[in-house]
């Protein structure tokens, strides 16, 4: 079992489970063979243990599914396949528990990086194959070289939970990042370049002659606008609706966003999918 999350995991999976479900109904007459991949997949139970709002309290010892179990439980045109990747060798254990409860399904656990997986799995993907995909790492653990695998696919549907306040502490606003973190934000967006254009020359001189220095606007916004850039160059379609989990502090931890690779069905997915987070 998990215990991470409140208010704002529910939401997320909320929003998963119902994209899962219209899924399973625009694809129920489909000829194609569906997998779910879980890349970052937990234990498939998680309990609320933070953050919580007095609302939330009835929520603390009530156990609840996670992202696996719930795309175990879509029922109306159930997935062919499901794989479940998660690193740590004991989740991956409750993840095989749960997965020898429904032992006519086919369920693959694999214990290993999803950023080594996931390009593997995208390469063997076949032409009647299509999934959804969802990357819900806790913090900055999903390599830019990873989204673009499978938006190469074109059969991928994918939902992307983007760690905006643990990269916003990476970039302080008044001044540029710590050389020690760059390679971490590299692997994150894919190169420099996208989040170094974030940060503008100083306006204003230092007493000292120490070359130029950086600074950044406050806030997470620009950060969240560049990453959606990115997933625009390489996705066919990015769903429009922003979708921020806040704590509750208020602060902006995390970034929802859902991308689309397929030619003939990205339209019917970003329409689903905006749907979904507009009416949120
Ligand atoms: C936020 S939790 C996932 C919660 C899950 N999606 C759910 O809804 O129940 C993130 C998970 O990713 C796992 N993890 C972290 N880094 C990983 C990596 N590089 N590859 C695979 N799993 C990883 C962690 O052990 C943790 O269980």
């Amino acid at each position: 079992m998990a215990t991470f999350g409140g208010r704002w995991t529910r939401e997320k999976l909320e929003i998963l489970e119902r994209y899962l479900k219209a899924y399973a109904r625009v694809m129920k007459n489909q000829p194609f063979h569906t997998i779910y991949i879980d890349a970052f997949a937990g234990t498939g139970t998680w309990q609320p243990n933070s953050g919580y709002l007095p609302e939330d309290y009835q929520d603390y010892k009530e156990l609840l599914k996670g992202s696996a179990a719930l795309a175990l439980d879509i029922r109306d045109r159930a997935f062919d396949r499901l794989v479940f990747v998660e690193q740590d060798k004991d989740r991956s254990a409750e993840l095989r528990a749960l997965a020898a409860e429904h032992p006519k399904r086919h369920v693959d656990v694999i214990a290993e990086d999803a950023n080594q997986v996931l390009p593997r799995l995208c390469q063997r993907m076949t032409p009647l194959d299509r999934a959804v995909v969802f990357l819900d790492p806790y913090a900055t653990q999903v390599a830019w070289a990873t989204v673009e695998a499978i938006a190469k696919t074109q059969k991928i549907d994918c939902w992307i939970l983007f760690p905006l306040m643990a990269i916003t502490r990476m970039m302080p606003r008044a001044s540029a990042p710590d050389p020690s973190l760059e390679p971490r934000l590299n692997r994150v967006f894919g190169g420099s370049e996208h989040w170094k254009e974030i940060y503008h020359e100083k306006r204003q001189l230092s007493y000292f002659d120490k070359g130029p220095e950086f600074e950044r606007d406050p806030g997470s916004k620009l950060i969240a606008a560049s990453y959606r850039l990115r997933l625009e160059s390489v996705f066919l379609r990015v769903a429009p609706t922003r979708r921020t989990f806040e704590n509750s502090m208020n602060s902006s931890i995390f970034e929802l966003f859902f991308a689309a690779s397929n030619p003939v069905g990205s339209d019917t997915a970003i329409e689903i999918a905006d749907h979904i987070l507009r009416n949120w």
